[in-house]
């Protein structure tokens, strides 16, 4: 079976890369698709994201069960055009949870075949996000226990700019 893993991936995060491996044990093949054009500003493009997904999973012993798109509009009609009827989020703590269970039943709405797994990541990244991340190296801190290498060289040129 196969399932898509959507998100912004702003950078992606060993959070994320938990997630993906879990899913890459679980699935016979892992979409991981980056959203472009939410309303969210990014501070890497769509390719830059994608390119840098590629990067760090090159090495992975799951990596060939993984492929990574992009997407814009809605998740469930990427999904069905892809042919997945499974989406993958992760849920780290309690205040994921709300806004996570009314975006999966709203994605259940609109398509009723289509179903949401929540996959938790090991507890010492349950505080880890993208949005902290960027915090981090805005201000030019230390983020290898965070995110791969490349990551946060591509991150911190991106601020000194
Ligand atoms: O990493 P994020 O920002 O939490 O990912 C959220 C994402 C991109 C998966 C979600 O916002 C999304 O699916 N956006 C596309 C529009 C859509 O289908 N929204 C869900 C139904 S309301």
């Amino acid at each position: 079976m196969k399932a898509l893993y959507p998100g912004s991936f702003d950078p992606i995060t060993y959070g994320h890369l938990d997630i993906l491996e879990r899913a890459a044990n679980l699935f016979d093949e892992v979409v991981i698709t980056v959203a472009v054009n939410t309303r969210k500003e990014s501070v890497f493009t769509a390719e830059e994201r994608v390119q840098i997904i590629q990067d760090a999973i090159k090495d992975k012993a799951w990596g060939n069960k993984v492929k990574v798109d992009s997407f814009t509009g809605l998740l469930v009609e990427h999904a069905k055009k892809s042919n997945v009827q499974t989406l993958i989020r992760g849920v780290r703590q309690l205040s994921d949870f709300e806004y996570e269970f009314r975006m999966a039943l709203m994605n259940r709405r609109l398509a009723p075949d289509i179903d949401t797994v929540f996959l938790m990541p090991r507890e010492e990244l349950t505080f880890v996000s993208a949005t902290l991340v960027r915090e981090v190296a805005y201000w030019g801190g230390d983020l290898s226990q965070f995110v791969p290498p490349h990551v946060e060289t591509l991150i911190k040129e991106k601020f000194k700019k």
